[in-house]
């Protein structure tokens, strides 16, 4: 499993880079298979997640390499169908694959991915959706089989706006004979990185990053392109909450700032000062600091679940009460008990959780559930007194690289222990 340890109160100051983002990565990898030629991408967080999607590329019969932050795919002997069952196990966005087979093999496998410490992460969104495109949809066991002679046009209305269901929609709609609108789709700029890869190597999608997509399908894409993966909004949004707990003065690079507003204006109102240029962004320490009454996440761009266990373990050591209600995963909580262990003051109801802020918190070994709650723990343990062990680092390692190396240029006191 692996631990981070850390000796809290080392404030953090200097400048940090972020790396190519884990969320559009993993529906890029995906989108790959489509062409049967190759892709050169670059800037690729060499990830533990990225690592299960090329394995999975493999598996199918990719011929995959990669050296430093470059992986070059070639997909022409793509030779199974069938998404391999212990990888799906390891990382759930795997079923974007599904989106990706069927465009171009017209069938697709895969186990069902199941739930994972968030809640249950159920996938009825992207089955509907391909039912809805005349993909037959069989469900035996833990096999989801789909398979359709062609893929129809169709007008996809979302219930909710899914990242994974814009993207394998996306996915499935390539090749289509006519168009594929979604409507209420997700706006996250994840998706427009996506569309901006696809598009590059043919396809023909218009409004990502509105709430309505048209994607007009295309006969062929082609066979060699070169893309450059866009930089980790989650990753530097964390290096800011980390800054900030620290009373740091860091800036963070190679992010444009109007992926973090929901973020920044966040930290502003608390009274931290941020600078930002056209692609970093500076935090340092205001007079004085405010708790927030009332914090909810929601869907891009509004403020994002996947800051929601950074900002409280920062809330938490501002004295007042400050509330936050998470509004997209049923269980995204599982650090809460954690953060206590440390001596913070969270009590939850439901979905919403009340942060008592207290002025100083003990280092204890703490367990991470999930990858952003483990990012939490870490947070915390650079405010605690002594020392903290966040065991579980292969949940933390799934989405942020070479971490302990970006804070000790910080000026961090950390340590990465593989096991
Ligand atoms: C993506 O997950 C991200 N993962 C998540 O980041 C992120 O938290 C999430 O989007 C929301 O922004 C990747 O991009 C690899 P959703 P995804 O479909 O696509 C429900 C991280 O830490 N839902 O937008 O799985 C679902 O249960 C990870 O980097 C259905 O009910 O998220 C959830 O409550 C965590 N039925 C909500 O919608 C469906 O068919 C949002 O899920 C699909 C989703």
């Amino acid at each position: 499993m692996g631990k981070y340890i850390i000796e809290g109160k080392n404030k953090l100051s200097g400048e940090v880079f972020t790396s190519g983002a884990k969320n559009a990565v993993l529906p890029i990898l995906a989108s790959t298979v489509l062409n049967g030629g190759i892709c050169v991408l670059k800037n690729v967080p060499m990830l533990l997640d990225t690592f299960v999607a090329i394995d999975i590329l493999k598996d199918l019969g990719c011929k995959v390499d990669y050296s430093e932050n470059t992986v070059v795919i070639n997909s022409k002997d793509i030779n199974k169908t069938q998404v391999k069952e212990d990888l799906v196990k390891k990382m759930r966005s795997s079923i974007i694959f599904l989106g990706a087979l069927l465009s171009r093999f017209k069938e697709a496998s895969i186990s069902y991915p199941g739930g994972c410490n968030l809640g249950k992460r159920p996938i009825d969104f992207h089955l509907d959706a391909f039912k809805n495109m005349g993909i037959n949809i069989e469900e035996d066991n833990n096999l989801i089989k789909a398979k359709t002679d062609n893929i129809k046009e169709a007008v996809i209305n979302l219930p909710f706006k899914s990242v994974g269901a814009t993207q394998n929609v996306i996915l499935a709609s390539i090749f289509v004979k006519g168009r594929v609108v979604i409507k209420n789709c997700a706006k996250e700029p994840e998706i427009i990185d996506m569309a901006n890869f696809l598009n590059k190597l043919g396809a023909n999608i218009k409004g990502a990053g509105t709430d309505v997509i048209t994607i007009t399908g295309v006969d062929k894409l082609k066979d060699f392109i070169e893309y450059e993966i866009m930089p980790d909004r989650i990753e530097a949004g964390t290096f800011l909450c980390m800054a900030a707990i620290t009373d740091g003065n860091v800036k963070v690079k190679n992010i444009p700032p109007i992926y973090l507003k929901a973020l920044t204006d966040v930290l502003q109102k608390i009274g931290y000062i941020i600078e930002e240029d056209k692609n970093s962004i500076a935090i340092k320490q205001g007079n004085n600091k405010n708790p927030i009454d009332f914090l909810e996440t929601k869907p891009y761009p509004y403020f994002p679940t996947d800051l929601q266990p950074q900002i409280m373990s920062l809330l938490a050591t501002i004295k007042g009460t400050s509330i936050i209600k998470e509004n997209i995963f049923e269980a995204r909580d599982k650090h809460i008990k954690e953060l206590n262990k440390l001596g913070c003051n969270i009590l939850t109801d439901k979905d919403m959780f009340i942060i008592n802020g207290v002025k100083s918190l003990k280092g204890d070994t703490v367990f991470s559930k999930d990858l952003r709650g483990g990012a939490c723990l870490i947070c915390a343990g650079l405010f605690a007194e002594g020392k903290t062990i966040v065991e579980g680092a292969c949940y933390i390692n799934r989405g942020y690289e070479n971490l302990d190396k970006k804070l000790s240029i910080l000026g961090a006191n950390i340590k990465y222990i593989k096991d």
